[in-house]
């Protein structure tokens, strides 16, 4: 018998992706344990979020195996991944900007098997955690600054109830005000006990708020470790992440 505690949520073998000739990742393989907040550091053009397209399915991995849950998810589509509980917010966030606040995050309760009740329970929990989406329900996502619309796309992300949320570079281009609003939520969901792959650039606040992370470098994670056993000054940052 397989022991279900041990088995990672997320486990990632060997991904090797292409985008026509480019060979951009190299055999990158990482894992995330349920609940866990993993950070994936590295410079731009590095493949950060390539590898999180190759696991959501938007670029073909060309080798290596994806498995949530211990099972194979290569080939699903993106809506029945959402279905069993992957969530993923890209770099550029993806929010409608015609549709209000409240219509953005209807759309992810738009499934079948979601009660009106619980519906309701899941705004309200938006919300509280976004007081500032809360002040905005009636506004359209387009009017919005881009760390407000940022937690949009986090909130819309949560509305589908995700075991994991994929996080592209969340604080990018952020007031430090703003950062610090998205670096707790990013608490709030591990306390809740969604785990998170968070892309990041900002290597202090990744170091905070991962318990393990993996730093890439052209294609390939040159090194991983508990996020404890490693400082904004240690030589590994330094060597990969450094000006
Ligand atoms: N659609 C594409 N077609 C061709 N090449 C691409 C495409 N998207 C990305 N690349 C290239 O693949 C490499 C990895 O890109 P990727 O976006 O994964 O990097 P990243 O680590 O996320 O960087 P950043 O920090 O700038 O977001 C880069 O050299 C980039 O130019
Ligand atoms: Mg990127």
């Amino acid at each position: 018998m397989s022991d279900q505690t041990a088995e990672p949520l997320v486990k990632v073998d060997g991904l090797h992706t292409y985008y026509g000739k480019s060979h951009i990742l190299h055999g990158v393989s990482l894992t995330v344990g349920h609940g866990e907040v993993v950070g994936l550091l590295g410079r731009n053009g590095v493949g950060k979020s390539t590898t999180l397209k190759t696991i959501i399915g938007l670029v073909d991995a060309a080798q290596g195996s994806i498995l949530f849950e211990g099972r194979s998810i290569a080939k699903m589509p993106p809506h029945k991944l959402a279905q069993i509980g992957i969530g993923y917010v890209p770099e550029d966030r993806r929010i409608f900007r015609l549709l209000t606040v409240m219509e953005n995050l209807r759309t992810g309760l738009d499934r079948t098997g979601v009660t009106e009740a619980r519906k309701k329970e899941l705004l309200d929990k938006a919300f509280s955690y976004f007081p500032r989406l809360a002040e905005r329900r009636n506004q359209a996502g387009g009017t919005l600054s881009g760390g407000e619309q940022q937690m949009l796309a986090i909130a819309r992300a949560m509305m589908l109830e995700p075991k994991i949320i994929l996080l592209d570079e969340p604080t990018e281009g952020l007031m430090p005000r703003m950062v610090s609003q998205i670096r707790n939520i990013v608490d709030v969901l591990h306390k809740e006990g969604v785990a998170i792959l968070l892309v990041e650039q900002n290597v202090p606040l990744t170091l905070e708020a991962s318990q393990r992370i993996y730093v890439m470098e052209k294609g390939e994670v040159r090194h991983h470790c508990a996020a404890s056993e490693i400082s904004v000054d240690h030589p590994v940052i330094k060597q990969y992440l450094g000006v």
